[in-house]
């Protein structure tokens, strides 16, 4: 079952690099008493999340804490190596680089996608969403293309 506006944020973590390596990071640290901005992609250095997707929310990062945003928040089904290499190749310090490389907190939101026949494997649909508190306020899910989880359509809605 896929995760819907007003729905509670399932409890799990994510991978984020540290100072000494890669650091677990429980999602009541980053959702809790915050707002916060999520979005997925179906792989770091994919063209599309390399070239549109992530660097969108790059160039609006301020504009989107501007509006009362206390974090923005890279997921993807990538280790915290490679999701740390790609954060720094596109300049992302603003955003957390988050990796859930066995894709288990993305099948608890039912947001996961089958790249097996691309040979990708088990990957994250690419979605964005803001999260209150915890709670789910805003889905966007694109199943081709990048419109619905663009950062200019997370703008309109915070
Ligand atoms: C992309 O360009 O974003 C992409 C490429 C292959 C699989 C998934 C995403």
């Amino acid at each position: 079952m896929t995760i819907q506006v007003g729905d509670k944020m399932p409890v799990g973590t994510l991978k984020v690099m540290g100072a000494e390596g890669p650091e677990e990071v429980s999602t009541a640290h980053l959702f809790t008493g915050k707002k916060v901005v999520m979005f997925a992609v179906p792989g770091a250095f994919t063209p599309g999340c390399s070239v549109t997707h992530l660097p969108g929310f790059v160039v609006n990062a301020d504009v989107i804490k501007a509006k009362g945003v206390d974090e923005i928040i890279c997921l993807a089904v990538n280790d915290a190596f490679v999701m740390d290499a790609w954060g720094k190749a596109q300049n992302a310090e603003a955003i957390i680089m988050a990796g859930d490389g066995s894709a288990d907190y993305t099948k608890s939101l039912g947001l996961e996608l089958d790249l097996t026949a691309a040979g990708m494997g088990v990957r994250s649909k690419r979605y964005a969403m803001i999260i209150d508190d915890g709670e789910v306020t805003y889905l966007g899910v694109d199943a081709k293309g990048i419109e619905q989880s663009a950062a200019e359509a997370v703008l309109v809605q915070l």
